[in-house]
């Protein structure tokens, strides 16, 4: 328990959406692994955000039981960690309608997320417009110190820290002020055949993005067309070689070996053979992964007993918080407690 007390809190929210990449890998799921082991982590899937914009009732299912799925899939463990769905949690809701009344319509409308999302929707939906209203609640919830999280959230992670700074003036002290924690530049994993973008499904040639949930022999092939560079040299400059550059950057994510000994080795070596080497590599990466995710996603109620373990753990943990806030801010308890009426347990 002493080892538990002295780690610090982490909160990571984990968008639902499809087909996770090798670039998700390496800048999350991989991350969220190591991390489990240095932090008391809380790991979400936040469905609620996914409504935001243009949605279909089937994927956003679809995409919460395969997300979950591919959580414990790469290493995420139940009781370590805190591994639960945000729309199990009630609190999530309730902090965001509270957290409304302390963000100012200005913040929001200065967000550049907003204004890339809904710029040339016909519909854009007002949940869009308080998304971050929610992400704010989502961290705060857990008094939560460190949030790993991806260079685009920057602007959200800032408002966060204001308005729990506002909430806390105002209010008495009740919110712990998180720190954004963003990953190293280079640390980025690149389209195949166009190393100059990320990988990404949204984006860019689709030979060049690798999918989690890929057949071997897709993958193998994916690697051998890889684009190198006229200058035939394995060598990491990514400015200069940013195929051969990123490549390396995906077998030293596969392998565990550092990109200078993985240059050693592959010093006066031929671009065929050490495109396969890393193919073989990410093959040998993703198939026990995928064979876990595919038993896993096959027994919905396994994966369901799961996501109820984290989500109890996330109400026990949030609740505090939550009640602290509606106390605070002068709403009139209720006689028989909160969050499950009547019903629920005094003192829970
Ligand atoms: N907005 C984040 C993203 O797009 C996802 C997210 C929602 C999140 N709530 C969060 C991330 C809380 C960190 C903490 O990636």
């Amino acid at each position: 328990m002493t080892d538990l007390e002295s780690k610090p809190r982490v909160f990571s929210g984990i968008r639902a959406s499809g087909d996770k990449t090798l670039g998700n890998y390496s800048g999350g799921y991989r991350q969220y692994a190591a991390t489990q082991e240095t932090g008391d982590a809380f790991f979400c899937i936040v469905d609620l955000h996914s409504i935001t914009t243009e949605f279909s009732p089937a994927d956003l299912r679809e995409f919460t039981l395969a997300g979950a799925a591919m959580l414990f899939a790469t290493g995420l463990d139940a009781e370590r960690s805190t591994v639960f769905c945000q729309s199990h949690v009630v609190a999530h809701a309730e902090a965001a309608w509270l957290l409304g009344s302390v963000t100012s319509f200005g913040e929001l409308r200065r967000m550049t997320q907003f204004k890339e999302k809904s710029e040339g929707q016909d519909f854009v939906s007002a949940g869009l417009f308080n998304y971050p209203v929610l992400m704010v609640g989502d961290i705060l919830l857990y008094q939560t110190e460190i949030v790993p999280i991806g260079d685009d959230q920057r602007q959200h992670l800032e408002l966060t820290r204001d308005v729990a700074e506002r909430f806390n003036q105002r209010f008495g002290e009740t919110f712990t002020i998180p720190r954004g924690v963003y990953p190293e530049e280079g640390a980025r994993i690149r389209n195949l055949q166009e190393p100059e973008r990320l990988m990404s499904t949204t984006r860019g040639t689709p030979a060049g993005v690798v999918r989690m949930i890929d057949e071997p022999d897709v993958i193998r092939k994916k690697f051998k067309t890889a684009v190198t560079d006229s200058e035939k040299e394995i060598r990491h400059d990514p400015a200069a070689k940013p195929g051969i550059s990123n490549l390396l950057e995906i077998m030293s994510v596969a392998s565990g070996e550092p990109v200078a000994a993985l240059e050693r080795r592959y010093e006066g070596a031929g671009y065929g053979q050490f495109k396969e080497d890393v193919g073989e590599a990410v093959v040998a990466l993703l198939t026990p992964i995928q064979e876990r995710y595919r038993a896993l996603r096959a027994d919905e109620r396994e994966l369901q007993r799961l996501l109820g373990v984290g989500a109890e753990k996330a109400r026990r943990a949030s609740e505090p918080t939550l009640e602290a806030m509606y106390d605070r801010m002068g709403f009139v308890k209720p006689e028989a407690g909160r969050l499950f009426g009547a019903a629920r347990p005094r003192g829970l």
